[in-house]
């Protein structure tokens, strides 16, 4: 289909939906999929309701004070879910039980035993799920991935640095808060960790999922009532010797220039105002008359666009999971980022139940 239409169900209206949804309803000239903003479910109807006024005043969506609701709703074809995420995997099984398809935020669950079994229920429903790891959708990201990995513009890969710090004053936010409940899966590792981690499984091997390479993992975590306020990885690929040093911090923020490749003939490196927003990369050639070339991605928007297109795309042609973004991969980096917690003490009260 040349330009599907999707009708969404948001779950959750604090900041990711809000951003998520100004994108799905931005004027765009490339546009090459209808997102329709069906339906909002909050924890008050008086929320969704502010919602819908302020970021899609345009759209008829319905409003809930219950996200039974948008799940039951024959009118929603797919569920968004922008809860914190300790909340995903239960928001993920009630969606699916009602035959919903589930676009939901990273990290997709707290850990890969309930990653596998929002999988098993997804297979059995047969119905689309996919976690949005929006930034593999970007076409910098793909462009990337090409110019390193099939034009090797910079020859062989050796290493990747890649951080991704936000300064959080852990201190003044409310116990309350997603990012220092551990209850409710606080730390640096989930919540952006896993960008760095991504950036460095896509660019120090070009498999995805089961075709992927395995890296040996070395990691360090720094433990501060009870959640990771940094934690630091090393990726070493034995066949290749190639290492990621990958990084996250609760504690400064990381520079615009965010990751580094290093490789025989030169260096990549790409910036952004946050590690999960690239906006630039520079191709920077070994030897001293080498000229640098930058190819420039900005545009309006924030670019979750790309991957609502694609999942409209996917659904459209009755696939279950995404090429881009398949249910293995998600397991692994799942199951990277478990070890790297088994190892480093951030561990949540749900790892421990059965
Ligand atoms: N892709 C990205 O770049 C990106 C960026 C930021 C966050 N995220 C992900 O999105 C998810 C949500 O993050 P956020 O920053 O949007 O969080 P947030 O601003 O705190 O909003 C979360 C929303 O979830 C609902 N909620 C339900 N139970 C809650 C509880 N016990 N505590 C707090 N909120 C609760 C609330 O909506 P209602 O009251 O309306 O029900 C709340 O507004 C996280 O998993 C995060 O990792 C992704």
């Amino acid at each position: 289909m040349d330009c599907p239409t999707l009708k969404w169900g948001i779950i959750g209206t604090g900041q990711i939906s809000t951003a998520f949804v100004t994108d799905l309803v931005l004027p765009r000239d490339d546009k090459n999929a209808n997102h329709v903003v069906q339906a909002i479910g909050s924890s008050s109807k008086e929320k969704a309701d502010e919602f819908v006024k302020k970021v899609a005043p345009e759209s008829t969506a319905t409003t809930y004070g219950a996200y039974d609701s948008v799940y039951a709703d024959p009118a929603v074809d797919i569920v968004y879910i922008g809860t914190p995420h300790a909340f995903h995997k239960e928001a993920c099984l009630a969606a699916i039980a009602q035959g919903k398809h589930v676009l939901c935020e990273k990290p997709f669950t707290l850990n890969r035993r309930e990653a596998v079994e929002v999988f098993d229920a997804a297979r059995k429903k047969g119905v689309f799920v996919m976690e949005a790891l929006w930034t593999r959708f970007m076409p910098l990201c793909q462009e990337l991935q090409k110019a390193v990995h099939e034009d090797k513009v910079i020859g062989e890969v050796n290493r990747v640095f890649c951080d991704f710090g936000l300064h959080m004053d852990l201190e003044t936010l409310p116990r309350s808060s997603r990012l220092k409940n551990v209850a409710l899966g606080g730390g640096s590792l989930l919540d952006i960790g896993i960008y760095s981690l991504t950036w460095g499984l896509l660019l120090l091997d070009n498999g995805i999922g089961e075709t992927a390479a395995t890296p040996q993992v070395f990691s360090a975590q720094s433990i501060s009532q009870k959640i990771d306020i940094a934690s630091s990885m090393i990726l070493h690929y034995p066949q290749t010797g190639r290492q990621g040093i990958l990084t996250s911090s609760m504690q400064i923020k990381t520079d615009p220039v965010f990751a580094r490749i290093e490789g025989s003939k030169g260096v990549i490196t790409i910036e952004g105002p946050a590690t999960s927003v690239p906006k630039k990369f520079t191709v920077i050639p070994r030897g001293e008359d080498a000229e640098k070339k930058e190819y420039d991605f900005s545009r309006p928007g924030y670019g979750f666009y790309w991957e609502a297109d694609a999942v409209a795309h996917d659904i459209a042609a009755k696939k279950t999971e995404s090429s881009r973004m398949p249910w293995a991969e998600t397991l692994r980096v799942m199951e990277l980022m478990d070890g790297v917690r088994e190892r480093g003490g951030a561990r949540f009260p749900q790892d421990d139940s059965i």
